[in-house]
């Protein structure tokens, strides 16, 4: 596969997941939002790549987000939430930029409910990761810019 040059990413937090660690910690896991984006900027500054981490609960705000980061971001790592599985609007805006992006999240939506299963955004991004808790991000940072 070929590699573009990867120096700057944008992570982006969908709707509730500034609640991990407190939310449903069956499924999500305890390991609270604020370690999950600081193992995520420390395994940044051992790639060498820069990361900015934005969480939102609005899909317009979202959107808004990744349009912004059309010339100054060279991937983005994506937990859509709930909007994994019905946003179009987010999917035609990661495809409207057409950079390198990774769907992550942190439960094994194919192991859930049946719904959860199916990605709109998916098919838009190079590869998805499920399921491993917040090391989905940890590989999904990998992905994009591990060497
Ligand atoms: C999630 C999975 C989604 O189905 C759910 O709506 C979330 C979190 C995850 O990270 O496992 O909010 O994206």
């Amino acid at each position: 596969m070929e590699r573009e040059k990867i120096e700057n990413i944008l992570v982006i937090h969908g709707p509730n997941l500034n609640l991990v660690g407190v939310r449903e910690k069956k499924v999500y896991g305890t390991e609270s939002y604020e370690n999950i984006n600081h193992r995520l900027l420390q395994q940044a500054e051992r790639l060498g790549v820069r990361v900015e981490i934005f969480q939102s609960n609005h899909e317009g705000e979202i959107i808004d987000k990744i349009h912004a980061a059309f010339g100054n971001v060279d991937g983005i790592i994506i937990n859509p939430g709930a909007y994994t599985h019905y946003s179009i609007a987010i999917r035609d805006a990661i495809k409207g930029v057409d950079m390198p992006a990774v769907e992550v999240h942190l439960s094994n939506v194919h192991a859930r409910e049946e719904f959860r299963a199916k990605s709109v955004i998916a098919p838009v991004c190079k590869g998805q990761i499920s399921g491993f808790g917040g090391d989905s991000y940890i590989l999904g940072l990998y992905a994009l810019a591990g060497r």
